[in-house]
């Protein structure tokens, strides 16, 4: 794990015309912690238009997945967090009584355990079997257990990925699938920049803080020299295309060394950090023509801020 993240530390900022560092070192323990500040933000728009979703449409998402009583579903979730999304699909689901049981997948145990004991009060019936593994090993462990599934990738995760990656996503995801299986999947809608580019610069500076985190973490795990006092956060918004991309930038002309290895920056240099890719329809149909999985229907929230798109495998 260390050397992987030393390996695309450097080769991140080895790289030319334009370093760049993954999204997926933010969540240390710190990130971790800084992410949910990041959610409960006034600017932070993303969490609340998919509560939204959740509380007010629980009813159009349950019929979107035209479900039937005499079958068993696995409704898995990849990157469980907190479960408060999700709970009230599963509150729904088991007053309906539908037949199925609940597979949290995460990476991290502690968000797991936290799961659990918040289901276990909010839906005691509930059967929860979380599974502490690698998003795809989880479901090719569940994949021949004659149940029909029912995948959640909530949040705009995959808003992280460039589309040529979520297209990789999407086709790796159908490929543990069998025809008839649904995907939720909850995406950031395209809108105007003076709503999405505040959510990536709030005012309390939260966000600056996520991002260069990730500075701090190569300082602590790899004994590199940063001063974090020489960079700040620099988020952008390309309204038309439908990205935001944050990156780090150097206030001066400095260098840093990483395991014996020299980096220059120059003045106002940009470290590029994250893709949060917005979505629309197009976006969406575009990535879906290159995979077996076909668009059935899409749940927004009041303000068309936020889209769970209900997909199916071919
Ligand atoms: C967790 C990927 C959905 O891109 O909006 C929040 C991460 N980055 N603020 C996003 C994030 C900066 C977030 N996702």
């Amino acid at each position: 794990m260390l050397n992987q993240f030393k390996k695309e530390v450097l080769d991140g900022l080895s790289k030319t015309p334009q370093k760049s560092l993954p999204s997926k070192y933010f969540y240390d323990k710190k990130g971790d912690d800084l992410f949910v500040q990041i959610m409960a933000l006034p600017e932070y728009y993303l969490t609340r238009s998919e509560m939204e979703i959740f509380q007010e449409k629980t009813e159009d998402i349950i019929s979107a997945l035209s479900l039937n009583k005499e079958n068993k579903y696995s409704l898995i979730e990849l990157g469980a967090g907190d479960g408060t999304k999700t709970v009230h699909l599963l509150k729904a689901l088991v007053n309906k009584n539908i037949n199925f049981e609940y597979f949290p997948v995460d990476i991290s145990q502690n968000a797991l355990d936290g799961i659990k004991s918040y289901l276990r009060t909010e839906v005691p019936t509930l059967i929860v079997k979380p599974n502490h593994n690698d998003y795809f090993k989880a479901l090719e462990n569940l994949k021949q257990d004659g149940t029909i599934k029912i995948i959640l990738f909530l949040g705009s995760n995959i808003g992280n990925l460039v589309d040529e990656l979520a297209t990789e996503f999407i086709y790796q995801l159908g490929s543990n699938l069998f025809k008839g299986d649904k995907i939720i999947l909850g995406v950031d809608l395209k809108k105007p920049k003076a709503i999405v580019l505040p959510a990536y610069n709030d005012s309390k500076g939260v966000t600056a803080e996520f991002n260069l985190n990730l500075l701090d973490r190569i300082n602590k795990e790899l004994g590199a020299n940063f001063n974090r006092a020489q960079f700040e956060h620099a988020p952008t918004y390309d309204e038309h295309i439908g990205i935001a991309k944050s990156y780090i930038k150097s206030k001066i002309k400095q260098s840093v060394i990483i395991d014996g290895i020299e980096f220059y920056f120059e003045k106002d240099e940009l470290i590029h950090t994250e893709v949060s890719r917005k979505y629309d329809d197009q976006v969406l149909k575009q990535i879906l023509s290159k995979t077996d999985i076909r668009w059935e229907n899409k749940i927004t929230d009041s303000k068309q801020f936020f889209a769970n798109y209900v997909l199916e495998k071919n």
